[in-house]
């Protein structure tokens, strides 16, 4: 089976991150699914400003859009800020969505941990809306709400609940599915 390639970011610039944890068990479930994922760092996107976008893309973010760009594929892990998705995720999007919009056409699975009882299903459900704008195709499920975050975890990265795990092998199953399936294939070359 050929190999897809994605890419994945967490939005959260905190070193022990919950939700680079849990990207990073998806990576791992994506590669095993026969997707390989690229994890991208955040902390370089400046703030949007479109005095700064008129001057031309900061390099941070032209690698981020190119990143974009060449995946056929998005893995997503969201904290929950208020409900909803956390600035730094929200900005590194809006920077990527500027005309050309890189997200265009792209496969997504998200998933997400937080603090609070619901594990990030007001932020996920925002973050999808804002995917469908962008013309992202996201993954219906299994969804991965990782609840009571703090205490998720075991001190190797891995989930204590084997449910959540499975879930998550069963997301990058899905995606590395669907993404083969849909995604636009090189064209062989013209014979003769
Ligand atoms: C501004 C702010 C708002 C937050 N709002 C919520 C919330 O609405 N629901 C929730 O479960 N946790 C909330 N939290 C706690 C987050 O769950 C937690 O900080 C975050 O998920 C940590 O993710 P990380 O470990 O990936 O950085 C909030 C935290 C901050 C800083």
């Amino acid at each position: 089976m050929p190999v897809v390639h994605a890419v994945a970011f967490a939005g959260s610039l905190r070193k022990e991150s919950w939700n680079k944890k849990l990207l990073r068990l998806a990576i791992d479930a994506a590669r095993e699914a026969g997707l390989e994922a690229r994890e991208l760092d955040l902390a370089e996107v400046p703030l949007y400003s479109a005095d700064v976008e008129t001057v031309g893309f900061p390099d941070a973010v032209e690698g981020l859009r190119r990143a974009v760009r060449e995946a056929a594929a998005l893995i997503i892990a969201t904290p929950e800020y208020n409900n909803s998705v956390p600035g730094v995720l929200k900005n590194a999007i809006d920077w990527v969505s500027r005309p050309p919009n890189a997200f265009d056409g792209k496969i997504a699975a998200i998933l997400g941990a937080s603090a609070g009882s619901f594990g990030t299903v007001s932020a996920q459900h925002a973050l999808r809306q804002v995917l469908v704008t962008l013309n992202v195709l996201t993954l219906p499920g299994p969804r991965v709400f990782v609840a009571g975050a703090a205490h998720a975890f075991e001190p190797d990265g891995s989930l204590k609940d084997p449910r959540a795990a499975e879930q998550i092998r069963t997301l990058m199953q899905r995606l590395a599915h669907t993404t083969r399936a849909l995604a636009p294939q090189p064209r062989p070359a013209p014979l003769g």
